[in-house]
């Protein structure tokens, strides 16, 4: 047996909690609204009732916490059983491309496998070289390399808020909300707004003090649904009312980008990611995202003026006391940032085709997505959370391998599964999963698509 699991979440942060136990009387309330823990309160007992849905997969199911024995082009070996992998978030397939994997070990002859400085004593000219590269794809005014999105927002949201107020998406990532945390521990207010509601932005913002520092904190496109948020009407906001959007966009680099008359398809050229696609400028906005995800490399970057950068070169703690990424990372994002140059646009064509596709045979089985935008995360909701056990052994056992979002990780009447098509998946891969996600909906309640007559 495995030991009992602590959730990790790759979901939405915990929607705030308005519960106040008994024993909290006469307390200051907690800084985040959630009930205290104290020992006589039974908050372990809650705890692990809340999580026991996840626990219980975590320990016995095949497609949770696996150990993948062997991996060739898309398929992975788990024990016995070959499976397709759609829950890599690997979108444009540059972690089997021939050309960045041949180009890592130059860069290891020349520089050895870690830099192992912190940024702040040295960085290998590679850094440089990425940032500028990174600034001309994004057309943004500079960059700044650190290891990871979670790296960023722990320690950049509490420098540029200070004591000021966060207005946070009530759905942003778990790392926002915990950047987000971290910033109310030096004293900075949260306040939620509706998700993707930028009215109800608007209003939290007039009743805010702006003699404060005031930033909206949020998802580009958003880690569950696939959905991207209005951008120009979050930047219209933050302009009038001279507050700084703060755009976490990790699944739309290197997915979507500026639009042209020469597009392969509707995710647009370049991949520069959500606020190029939709035509928005850098005004007022710092841009966050990784290269984790479609360039698989492990460094992520904030794309900001350069007063911002200087400054947070002494005040963002990772740039002065984390390890680097490794060489292997930095090297296969510059061979990435060449191939995304030649043929990036083909792959992101690909990845179009494979996702509509998927879509449209989903619109023809009647399987409910909330994805309307066409990028490739799809979830499928299940009609009955109590199900999720099941499905995710039916998939496993044909083959198909998923990311599983249980209860507590999403709210129950949005539990479920995600597909994540990428352009080095095959079209017979695609076929596949198409024909079992058929044999599914017939022994299995999905969300069922309300086609309107
Ligand atoms: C929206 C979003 N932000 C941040 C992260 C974390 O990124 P990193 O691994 O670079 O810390 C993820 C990872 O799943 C994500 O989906």
């Amino acid at each position: 047996m495995k030991e009992a699991a602590l959730p990790s979440t790759n979901g939405h942060a915990p929607a705030q909690q308005k519960h106040r136990r008994a024993d909290d009387e006469g307390l200051a309330p907690s800084v985040n609204g959630k009930p205290r823990r104290r020992q006589v309160d039974g908050w372990l007992d809650r705890w692990v009732s809340t999580t026991q849905d996840l626990t219980r997969l975590t320990n016995t199911h095949p497609m949770m916490d696996a150990v993948i024995d062997e991996q060739q082009a898309r398929r992975i070996r788990i024990g016995d059983q070959w499976l397709v992998d759609w829950a890599s978030c690997n979108y444009l397939g540059f972690d089997l491309d021939e050309e960045i994997i041949a180009a890592v070990p130059e860069y290891l002859a020349k520089w050895g496998t870690h830099p192992s400085w912190s940024r702040l004593l040295g960085s290998p000219r590679l850094y440089p070289e990425i940032e500028e590269q990174m600034t001309e794809l994004l057309g943004s005014e500079d960059v700044l390399l650190l290891p990871t999105i979670t790296h960023i927002h722990m320690s950049v949201i509490p420098v540029l808020v200070g004591d000021g107020t966060i207005f946070l998406d009530g759905r942003a990532h778990k790392t926002i909300y915990d950047g987000a945390m971290v910033a109310a521990g030096h004293g900075a207010s949260i306040v939620r707004f509706r998700h993707n509601d930028f009215e109800h932005l608007e209003e939290l913002i007039r009743a805010s003090d702006p003699a404060l520092p005031r930033i909206i904190a949020m998802d580009g496109v958003n880690s569950m649904t696939g959905n991207g948020p209005n951008m120009a009407e979050f930047s219209r906001i933050a302009r009038d009312h001279d507050v700084l959007l703060y755009v976490d966009d990790a699944h739309g680099f290197g997915v979507i980008g500026e639009r042209s008359q020469d597009e392969t398809s509707s995710y647009g050229m370049k991949g520069n990611s959500i606020l190029r696609h939709q035509g928005v400028s850098y005004d007022n906005t710092v841009l966050v995202a990784g290269l984790s995800k479609a360039y698989s490399s492990l460094l992520a970057f904030i794309a900001l003026p350069t007063g911002m950068k200087e400054a947070l070169k002494v005040l963002a703690p990772p740039y002065l006391y984390s390890g680097p990424s490794p060489v292997a990372s930095l090297a296969t994002t510059i061979a990435g940032l060449e191939v995304n140059k030649k043929r990036g646009d083909d792959y992101r064509a690909t990845l179009w085709r494979h996702t509509d596709r998927i879509l449209q045979a989903m619109h023809g089985l009647e399987i409910h997505t909330p994805n309307v935008s066409g990028y490739p995360i799809i979830e499928i909701p299940l009609a009955d959370h109590n199900e999720i056990d099941d499905v995710g052994r039916y998939l496993f056992d044909h083959g198909i391998y998923v990311t599983m979002a249980a209860y507590p990780l999403v709210p129950k009447d949005e539990v479920g599964f995600r597909i994540q098509p990428t352009a080095a998946h095959s079209d017979e891969e695609v076929d596949e999963l198409i024909a079992v996600l058929g044999t599914l909906k017939g022994r299995f309640q999905l969300d069922q698509l309300h086609v309107s007559v």
